[in-house]
């Protein structure tokens, strides 16, 4: 059984130091976070600690190492404090960061660096860990907000539940029970796109995919036609294509792209594939399309973005099909970061009985019935 923070109050946290894993990867726009729901889910849970008197010491990731959106947490640590105040430390485990634990007074919060800049973030295995054993000795409590991190075998999710009295934040608390709401939907019409191709696999199994985004460069290359140049950004993920070939009658594939020449948005058809150009959209006729099936469904899972929705040429697919969601009787749920926070940005209004996720590869593991490494901790709970 996982226990709840919202079950404790001042009686218990006053003075306690809490290790509160949230999650604020968030969309950037010129190398800057986006002000994003997730910013302010966390706010939640940071709100309720400090009216408490506990001690908050936040830790959280951005981007993946490699990506161009693997950046410090500075500014995000503004974003919150738009809303609560919460001091940064450019440091995770060395003296800056365990000084500023040492002088916090009750009520107050910080925000450690990216956590994923330490070494042992991606190892929890590792023995010694540094990142664990030093913040675990630093806290006395650890709380997990950050269902839609959960999927990943990470330090900071996995280990300290093992040697803390761990607790579920508010966020996790609503997101994990509409993911159980979400996962008994039946009939499906799931919309996928983004470029974490690896997380949206265990959905292929399913009856219809609309597909956008890296899977659908992917499904047009296992369909065994040829993309041109384009085919060197998808040098990593061929070993996908095996797994993508046995599910080509359920993955629907664009008719056409978007790519750009002189600054302008044009259009291809797939059946002129290769053209050596870059694709960053689904093209209007694949929409078209997609828009139907829309009017059509009974419930539609989105995740992902079917385009690069932060250059405004190639936002065309997904807030096309964004705006459709307003018109379609089907419910709709949105899952991820980018998704939350395009819809957000354009303004759509969605239904009553829709929802919004801020997970999207966890919530993806869990409707797939796979166990979630976090959660598994949680549940755990500390060795005895
Ligand atoms: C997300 O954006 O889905 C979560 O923050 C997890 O991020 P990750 O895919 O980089 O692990």
């Amino acid at each position: 059984m996982m226990k709840k923070l919202s079950s404790l109050n001042g009686k218990t946290l006053s003075g306690k130091r809490v290790l509160v894993r949230v999650d604020i990867n968030s969309p950037l726009k010129n190398k800057k976070p986006m002000m994003n729901p997730r910013i302010k889910a966390a706010v939640k849970t940071i709100s309720f600690l400090k009216k408490h008197g506990a001690k908050v010491i936040l830790i959280a990731h951005q981007g993946q190492r490699g990506r161009g959106d693997f950046i410090s947490l500075k500014n995000h640590a503004k974003l919150l404090s738009k809303y609560v105040r919460v001091n940064f430390v450019k440091d995770i485990v060395g003296k800056k960061a365990l000084n500023a634990i040492d002088s916090m007074k009750n009520g107050e919060a910080l925000l450690l660096e990216n956590i994923r800049f330490h070494k042992d973030e991606d190892k929890p295995l590792k023995k010694p860990n540094e990142l664990l054993n030093i913040l675990s000795l630093s806290c006395d409590l650890y709380v997990n907000d950050a269902f839609s991190v959960s999927h990943r075998e990470e330090t900071s999710l996995v280990s300290f539940p093992k040697v803390l009295p761990s607790y579920i934040g508010l966020t996790f608390e609503e997101e994990i029970s509409n993911a159980r709401k979400i996962k008994s939907r039946q009939n499906v019409l799931y919309i996928i796109g983004g470029n974490k191709t690896k997380d949206l696999i265990c959905l292929l199994g399913n009856k219809k995919i609309l597909s956008g985004g890296t899977i659908s460069l992917l499904g047009i290359l296992a369909s065994g036609k040829r993309l041109g140049k384009h085919e060197t950004l998808l040098r990593k993920e061929r070993s996908l294509l095996k797994t993508l070939k046995k599910f080509k009658n359920n993955l629907i594939l664009p008719t056409d792209f978007a790519y750009e020449k002189n600054r302008k948005r044009e259009e291809i058809l797939v059946e002129n594939l290769p053209r050596d150009e870059y694709f960053f959209d689904v093209g209007k006729k694949t929409v078209e399309n997609y828009v139907r099936e829309i009017m059509k469904a009974k419930v539609i899972f989105v995740k992902g973005p079917l385009g690069r929705i932060e250059n405004e040429n190639f936002s065309y697919a997904t807030r096309t099909i964004y705006k459709a969601f307003m018109k379609t009787k089907a419910q709709v749920i949105v899952a991820g970061g980018h998704s939350s926070t395009y819809l957000e940005k354009w303004n759509v209004r969605l239904k009553r009985r829709d929802y919004v996720s801020l997970s999207g590869g966890a919530l993806v593991a869990y409707i797939c019935g796979e166990k979630l490494p976090g959660l598994v901790s949680l549940e755990k709970g500390m060795k005895k």
